[in-house]
């Protein structure tokens, strides 16, 4: 069972050396590398990352393995090929993709994710579930994030790889990110182990939104403190930082990361019309719930007041509404 998975493990770090020499070296990776460097990927992001470009070819790599005495039906358990349809011999399972090599979180290559160049569906096909990749368990760059996250005790959680790479660049090197499946109470647990924060900087549209407030109870409910990054409407972190820079992602968006509380205040702000009285009452209303969610009565005096200042109402009055919350969400 070791040999297996070591002999998957070494078929998987000469696949991911095959995608790179044909991205980086040849002709017909030349429209991959074009579109990463327009996308705003350097040759030394690209090393890093080992990443690569499958051709459109249906059995490169299946001959590539063969070649160097892998068993096919090792190569398929790990992922990498399929069987034909007629049963009779394999093919590749990735062709005319960007490849971006997943690596458990001791550095070993047990997976792909790989890109179609451009617009197309599905826009990234992963590898199978096998003895060696698990999506629930996986995050993408833990294993070159993870002397970072140990020496500030926190990590950067994104949706996707390309925002993982493109913060690392900004030198934030503590992002990881899911398989763009949600995040799980084994990813939870895996991060406690490493940290005692995160910031949630997922895409800043209503899909990413509604991400952040499932991941943060599952967060919190494992001791992880959590902060939200804020993004501006309709851009993903990669998008932001090849709009407005590394310097401007760090210190305007990682650096200004909000406390939960905050977050639901300001989401709760934009779905109200504070001009109008109703729309006023009702954030009001709402506001104090969220408030009475934190464990600290300082905090929650703190946001009271905050809240009694800017719309003019008693304090006793949001307290007496405030503790009732709390006795209800018991
Ligand atoms: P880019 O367009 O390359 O910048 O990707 P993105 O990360 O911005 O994509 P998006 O925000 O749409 O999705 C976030 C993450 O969800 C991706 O990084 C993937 O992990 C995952 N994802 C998105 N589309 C697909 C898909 O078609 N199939 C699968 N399996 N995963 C996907
Ligand atoms: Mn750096
Ligand atoms: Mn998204
Ligand atoms: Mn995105
Ligand atoms: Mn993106």
């Amino acid at each position: 069972q070791d040999n297996v998975r070591n002999k998957i493990i070494e078929a998987h770090e000469l696949a991911a050396k095959f995608y790179h020499h044909i991205l980086n070296n040849t002709v017909q990776g030349e429209e991959a590398k074009r579109y990463l460097i327009e996308r705003g990927l350097t040759d030394k992001l690209i090393d890093q990352f080992m990443i690569g470009y499958a051709p459109v070819n249906w059995d490169v790599l299946t001959r590539f393995l063969m070649n160097r005495g892998f068993d096919p039906k090792l190569l398929e358990k790990g992922g990498l090929i399929s069987v034909k349809n007629d049963g009779e011999g394999y093919y590749d399972r990735f062709r005319n993709r960007i490849m971006f090599l997943l690596r458990d979180r001791n550095g070993k290559p047990v997976a792909f994710a790989g890109r179609i160049i451009g617009e197309g569906q599905p826009k990234y096909l992963n590898s199978p579930e096998t003895m060696l990749f698990t999506k629930s368990r996986m995050l993408y760059n833990m294993d070159l994030a993870r002397s970072a996250i140990k020496k500030v005790k926190q990590i950067v959680l994104f949706e996707g790889y390309m925002d993982v790479i493109k913060a690392w660049s900004a030198e934030v090197h503590n992002g990881v990110a899911t398989m763009g499946t949600a995040l799980t109470e084994e990813h939870c647990l895996l991060l406690k182990r490493h940290c005692d924060e995160a910031i949630i900087c997922y895409d800043g549209d209503s899909a990413g939104q509604a991400a952040a407030y499932k991941s943060i109870p599952m967060l919190e409910h494992v001791g992880i403190k959590v902060l939200v990054a804020l993004l501006p409407k309709g851009m993903d972190p990669d998008e932001y930082i090849k709009t407005y820079g590394g310097d401007a992602f760090r210190h305007g968006v990682i650096e200004q990361a909000v406390s939960v509380t905050k977050f639901k205040l300001i989401y709760l702000r934009k779905n109200h019309i504070l001009s109008r009285e109703e729309g006023r009452n009702q954030y009001i209303v709402e506001a104090v719930k969220i408030i009475a969610e934190l464990d600290s009565s300082t905090e929650r005096e703190i946001q009271l007041k905050e809240l009694s200042k800017e719309f003019d109402i008693s304090l006793d009055a949001l307290k007496q509404d405030c503790h009732e919350f709390r006795i209800q969400q018991q």
